[in-house]
């Protein structure tokens, strides 16, 4: 019976650690959930309301409406529950954007839906959410909007509807992926000249007045001044898209490609002023890239945040090894553990007020602490034991938070690799090589450092996987080639 008991115990054990763990969600404020829920209450009141407006006024029209308002209501939730799972790390500022959106479509709609096309209404808000939140997210959106008409009274024609559920699919779609402006204003062209040829095919030719100026633009129903509006509004809207990043803090690709400019002030200020701490930047951007590529990650994001990461070491360059360039460790200097543990721990609390100074927005400002965790500072403590100091291991590790995301584990295993690799004999065998990385990879997953990350084992094998890789990249350009004797190039 014992041994029954022990044998589904550790296969219970063994499940347990088999299972990916649960994300925990970002929490959001009461004041902020309270706001949140008012507008899904005011977007389902406005949906619905003139379902009540008929007169006589019977059970089943009242009936009607219960059901309309419950719908909308329900479907705001649902939306905020995909984008909640689209984007772990969503604030409370997003899905008041998202809902706020949703809400000025369908005040949109009662007030315009007779003389604006709803291409023009529904489109643009699906670029700035698919661009800040991601496809998914806009999908759940765009269903929504395009789904609830808050007026009975406003029919649209069915092959309009499937253009416009086409055009919303492409745009959210492709707006989750555009990497730079000048795709989001090809898209803007774009999806206008598709909307315009496929309305002329599949709701009628007779419905172009070219010719007919007066009504150039808000004329409902002709196709040419629909179109022509829709790519108005879609620039308008990628105008606008730099002032919805910094009020709402979302995160566009073509945001995360300006920021990974090695031109940026602060970057090159790392380069100038901690050209060590420069170069390991770049070298774990090789490792987590590559990492992030076999798991199917957020790449620009952690190319991004990993040249971010140790951006506080700015505030005291020469503590840090990589900078010393053989010269006096201040460190020895000081001969106080309990002082150099603090130098460690600054390099990310100044690494966040310069994040908090230079308006990085949040997923890059976490790279700064998740990427040292909680991790002890091994060395500093074993000086402190060796002082017979009695203090607690505590003081002698990093503040946390662990990694919350995938991106973020791996820049803390690529930074906890990157020194081991590059310090490695290039004559080391791949073996051995995999062998220092996963050492490595295997004590911060026994110290919990990857927990609430979401890594599955899988995934942490294709990551040495990628790590072993960049080595044998990083031995192939250190072999030195012969050259020959009369220094000529062949
Ligand atoms: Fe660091
Ligand atoms: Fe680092």
């Amino acid at each position: 019976m014992q041994n029954i008991t022990t044998t589904l115990k550790k296969l219970f054990y063994l499940w347990r650690r088999s299972q990916v763990p649960v994300k925990q969600l970002i929490k959001i404020s009461r004041i902020d959930n309270l706001i949140i829920f008012l507008l899904c209450i005011l977007n389902s009141i406005i949906s619905s309301y003139k379902l009540l407006l008929i007169s006589p006024l019977n059970i089943a029209d009242i009936f009607s409406w219960l059901l309309t308002f419950t719908e909308i209501l329900i479907s705001s939730g649902v939306l905020i529950l995909v984008s909640k799972k689209e984007n772990p790390t969503i604030s409370s500022r997003q899905i008041i954007l998202i809902i706020t959106l949703l809400l000025a479509v369908q005040v949109t709609k009662l007030a315009l839906a007779a003389t604006i096309s709803p291409l023009s209404m529904i489109i643009p808000p699906a670029l700035i959410i698919s661009q800040g939140m991601g496809s998914i997210t806009a999908l759940a959106w765009v269903s929504i909007a395009s789904f609830s008409w808050p007026d009975p009274a406003v029919a649209i024609n069915n092959n309009l509807f499937i253009i416009l559920l086409v055009c919303s699919l492409a745009v959210s779609l492709l707006g989750g992926r555009i990497r730079s402006r000048a795709q989001l204003l090809q898209l803007s062209i774009f999806v206008p000249i598709g909307s315009f040829f496929s309305q002329w095919i599949l709701i009628g030719k007779d419905k172009i007045s070219l010719i007919n100026k007066q009504d150039f633009v808000l004329a409902n129903g002709d196709i040419f001044s629909d179109s022509l509006l829709l790519a108005i509004v879609m620039l308008f809207t990628i105008l606008f898209i730099p002032i919805f990043e910094s009020l709402f803090g979302l995160l566009t690709k073509a945001r995360l490609l300006e920021l990974a400019d090695k031109e940026k002030p602060l970057i090159r200020r790392l380069s100038l002023e901690a050209p060590g701490t420069f170069e390991h930047t770049l070298l774990i951007c090789g490792l987590a890239e590559e990492a992030t590529r076999m798991i199917g990650g957020d790449i620009d994001l952690i190319k991004t945040g990993a040249l971010y990461h140790d951006i506080g070491k700015l505030h005291a360059p020469n503590w840090f090894i990589e900078n010393q360039d053989g010269s006096k460790n201040p460190h020895d200097e000081l001969d106080d553990p309990i002082k150099s543990a603090e130098v460690l721990q600054a390099h990310v609390d100044e690494g966040l007020k310069f994040a908090r100074k230079n308006r990085l927005p949040k997923p890059i400002a976490n790279f700064i602490p998740e990427h040292q965790g909680t991790l002890k500072m091994g060395y500093f403590f074993q000086k402190a034991k060796e002082k017979n100091l009695d203090i607690s291991e505590y003081y002698f590790r990093y503040k946390g938070p662990i990694p919350q995301s995938k991106e973020t584990a791996i820049l803390m295993l690529a930074d906890g690799c990157e020194a081991a690799l590059r310090a490695m004999n290039i004559n080391a065998s791949d073996k051995e090589a995999l062998e220092i990385i996963s050492n490595i990879i295997y004590s911060r997953q026994k110290d919990g450092q990857l927990d609430d990350s979401n890594l599955s084992k899988g995934e942490i094998f294709l990551i040495k996987r990628a790590f072993l890789n960049v080595w044998k990249r990083i031995r192939h350009r250190r072999i030195q080639y012969p050259t020959s004797k009369n220094n000529t190039f062949s």
